[in-house]
């Protein structure tokens, strides 16, 4: 098989997908993880740069210090010219080792989203390809480089090929394209915010049982309850604003209509998870979560968005974590796909 030019191709070569509201932090973050530099800005929230580190470095400095602002990262990334013919770039994507015969290669564009001229290089990979098959998606664990699954991804006039970080350092993550989570569009949900929980619970892989009791704090206009709720969860939902109908009214949904501090004040409750997006500053949101730690069971799990400001967020962000762990050991904190100008935090008693 005839192989066309590549440029860039280099095993120091990475592609990184961040916030496009937080370009400049997840730059930097990358360059003080891995010593990255920028060789090209892609589209809004899309690098390419430069390591020094090989791929099983990459991944394993991923996984021991987990990037916050960054949501997707490949590794060993091959920069091929697109034809325009899904037919011939399937077949320089095809030379490339071990794609034709890989079961997860993600096929996606910048934006992690699947128009017409990718499914159609989809389908011609999924033809040209040995069994088993290429996918769109998976969730394969991944222990070494050989098993890092293969994203390829259709750009304005190029193609790139590379191998997939676990959700940029987070081992169960899901190998989401772009790191955007593909959620059948749900017209049931009664806030966009309930995404960002059902994100945060698939990445940071919380299973929490039908049995167990959580704590909403900020919970109109109800999505998070609703998520938590759909899964069984007896949820107490506090919020002086209310929470919509459809949610406040399930049987296992009980509702406060107050502030967080005045729950706190009065309640001999327990739970096994406190989730907390109220719209605060950051810090006093952590103040009060933190104050909520008696009702937290042990081994209970928190879940927090910290709202930043969109210039320097990084100073509030360390002040806020300096807070909440004073009451837990923090696990896990990311800028979401689907948060905007906060980051969540995963957080165990
Ligand atoms: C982003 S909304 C929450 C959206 C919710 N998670 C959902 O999925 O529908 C933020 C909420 O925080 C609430 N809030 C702000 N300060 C609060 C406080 N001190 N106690 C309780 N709720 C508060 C606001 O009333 C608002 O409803």
């Amino acid at each position: 098989m005839k192989r066309m030019a590549t440029i860039d191709t280099s095993p120091h070569t990475i592609l990184a997908f961040c916030s496009p509201l937080y370009e400049d932090v997840a730059l930097n973050e990358l360059g003080t993880l891995l010593g990255a530099r920028v060789l090209r800005k892609l589209s809004a929230g899309v690098f390419l740069l430069t390591v020094s580190h090989s791929p099983l470095d990459i991944q394993q400095r991923m996984l021991a210090t987990p990037a916050v602002f960054t949501r997707q990262l490949l590794v060993d990334v091959e920069t091929l010219p697109r034809s325009g013919l899904p037919a011939e770039d399937a077949r320089a994507v095809l030379a490339r080792p071990g794609v034709g015969s890989t079961p997860d290669v993600l096929v996606s564009d910048l934006a992690g989203r699947h128009p017409h001229d990718v499914v159609s290089l989809k389908q011609e990979l999924t033809t040209a390809s040995t069994p088993p098959t290429v996918r769109l998606d998976n969730g394969a664990e991944v222990e070494d480089e050989a098993r890092l699954p293969f994203a390829v991804v259709v750009g304005e006039g190029h193609i790139y090929v590379g191998r997939v970080v676990a959700g940029a350092g987070l081992p169960h993550a899901p190998a989401w394209p772009a790191g955007r989570p593909d959620f059948p569009f749900d017209p049931e949900l009664v806030s966009r915010s309930a995404l960002k929980l059902l994100e945060a619970l698939q990445l940071f892989d919380v299973n929490i049982g039908p049995a167990a009791r959580a704590l909403d704090l900020g919970a109109a206009p109800g999505g998070w309850s609703q998520v938590l709720a759909a899964r069984g969860i007896e949820v107490t939902a506090v919020d002086p604003g209310l929470l919509d109908p459809r949610v406040a009214s399930r049987p296992n949904v009980s509702v406060y209509a107050g502030t967080a501090q005045s729950f706190l004040r009065q309640t001999d409750e327990r739970f096994d998870l406190i989730v907390n997006d109220m719209r605060l500053d950051s810090r006093e949101s952590a103040r009060i979560l933190v104050d909520a730690v008696n009702v937290l069971r042990p081994q209970g799990v928190a879940i927090i968005t910290l709202k930043l400001p969109e210039h320097a967020p990084t100073a509030i962000l360390r002040q806020a974590l300096e807070v909440l762990r004073r009451g837990f050991p923090v696990l896990q904190a990311r800028c979401l796909y689907f948060n905007r100008n906060e980051v969540t935090v995963l957080a165990r008693r």
